[in-house]
């Protein structure tokens, strides 16, 4: 099979471009509105882009409350979503109205920030507390804005359950993370296999 997205003409009855570009990590993004209220919602156009410093980015499709939140006040966490967490990650991505808080409606207990004012998950196993960087509305070929908006961001605090720390590493296999894939469908990362690179 061969397409070109201009005409998307793939003949699927559902666009495959996210089932290909999977599996996704979800970026459970939690904020403070300027007014106080807390904001969460999962995102799986997330991803680290860069260790030195450590850096994430998020894209929303439509300028969504975590970005106006952002925005408006320069810090975001992003919680990290195991299988024990899946039915509240999901419920957490209700679209509700921007006075009310995800957390209450997915049942999750907040814990402060140290480094930043938005608060985050109780109970995932990892946090990152991020300061904004950057807002990005990306342009098409065409020279058009997108509904694309890039949220780009600097780790500057990291939150590790210690329970999932053995041997000086972070067993992920005891996170198990969710991951995105296309359509309804996730994956759970629940075995790893280590590979070196090449000597050199
Ligand atoms: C697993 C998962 C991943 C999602 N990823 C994205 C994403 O990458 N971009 C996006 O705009 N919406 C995504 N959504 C939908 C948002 O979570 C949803 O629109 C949410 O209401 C946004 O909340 P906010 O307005 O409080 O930011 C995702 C939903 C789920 C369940």
């Amino acid at each position: 099979m061969y397409y070109e997205t201009d005409k998307n003409d793939h003949g699927l009855p559902f666009n495959p471009f996210k089932a290909i570009v999977s599996p996704r990590p979800i970026g459970w993004i939690s904020t403070l509105s300027k007014d106080g209220i807390a904001n969460l919602a999962p995102y799986s156009f997330f991803n680290a882009v860069g260790d030195t410093p450590p850096m994430v980015m998020f894209s929303s499709t439509g300028y969504k409350d975590s970005v106006a939140n952002i925005d408006e006040t320069g810090e975001f966490v992003c919680n990290m979503a195991g299988w024990d967490l899946k039915d509240q990650m999901n419920t957490s991505s209700a679209s509700v109205p921007r006075d009310t808080s995800e957390f209450e409606l997915a049942g999750l207990t907040m814990a402060p920030g140290r480094l930043v004012k938005a608060p985050r998950v109780a109970h995932a196993l990892t946090a990152l507390e991020c300061k904004h960087l950057n807002t990005v509305r990306m342009t098409s070929l065409e020279g058009e804005e997108t509904e694309s908006y890039v949220v780009f961001g600097q780790v500057v605090a990291v939150h590790i359950d210690d329970n999932i720390v053995s041997n000086g590493r972070v067993d992920v296999t005891k996170i198990k993370p969710l991951a995105r894939l296309g359509y309804k469908d996730y994956a759970v990362i629940e075995s790893v296999f280590e590979m070196g690179r090449p000597a050199t």
